[in-house]
């Protein structure tokens, strides 16, 4: 039994990830972007796409906001729902870093158990965790979504930071501290990635 299915087997075809990997020449991973709402999550996103797309290299970003739109569109912000979110992202996640991708997933993803649930569907390595270590205040006096302020005003209820959890996580591989007053550019944070990614050969 898998899951909640019986009689199902894995079905193996000869053309494998090794194979993906060389006509790619490049290594599939995932890095897994956390933090609040507001502390730069898609930005790093985009700008380690472009960095690593500027060096040759296939990437494509799950962002939690846009596969709300699509895939996830039937989960809510309940810790249940938000569970299930980062499950199936890391699911999906996976899939790209079989195909030789690197897939750079940015979400929230909260809860310390959830992502180590996605850590675990991994090989040892490939997945690489950047924790957006940015303080609630420094997200929300930037509000760029005016969602802190609908939070505060009791108009969004179980707001991540508000009055909701967010888990810092304790072992990340990298950690970002962009604080308003280092404006640090996301082109930079992104090099700090990519040259972790080359330190472990990734690139
Ligand atoms: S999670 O917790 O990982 O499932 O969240 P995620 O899929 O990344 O979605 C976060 C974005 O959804 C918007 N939003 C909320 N965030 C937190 N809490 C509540 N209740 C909420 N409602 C809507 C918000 O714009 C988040 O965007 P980011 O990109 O993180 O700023």
């Amino acid at each position: 039994t898998v899951g909640n299915s019986t009689n199902i087997l894995w079905h193996k075809c000869s053309v494998e990830k090794s194979d993906r990997q060389e006509l790619l020449k490049q290594k599939g991973c995932v890095i897994w972007i956390t933090g609040l709402s507001g502390s730069g999550k898609s930005t790093l996103a985009c700008a380690l796409s472009r960095g690593l797309h500027a060096r040759g290299k296939l990437t494509y970003i799950l962002d939690g906001d846009n596969v709300r739109h699509g895939l996830n569109s039937d989960l809510s912000f309940k810790a249940q729902d938000r569970a299930e979110n980062i499950r199936r992202i890391g699911e999906v996640a996976k899939l790209f870093a079989d195909a030789g991708v690197i897939c750079i997933a940015s979400l929230i993803s909260p809860y310390g158990k959830d992502r180590d649930a996605c850590r675990a569907l991994l090989p040892e390595g490939d997945f690489v965790e950047v924790f957006m270590d940015v303080p609630l205040q420094v997200c929300e006096a930037r509000d760029s979504k005016g969602l802190y302020k609908l939070a505060r005003a009791g108009k969004i209820k179980g707001f991540t930071g508000v009055d909701d959890p967010y888990e810092p996580p304790l072992n990340s591989e990298i950690v970002l501290h962009q604080r308003e007053e280092m404006c640090d550019s996301p082109t930079h944070l992104a090099e700090v990635v990519i040259s972790y990614l080359e330190k472990k050969r990734y690139l």
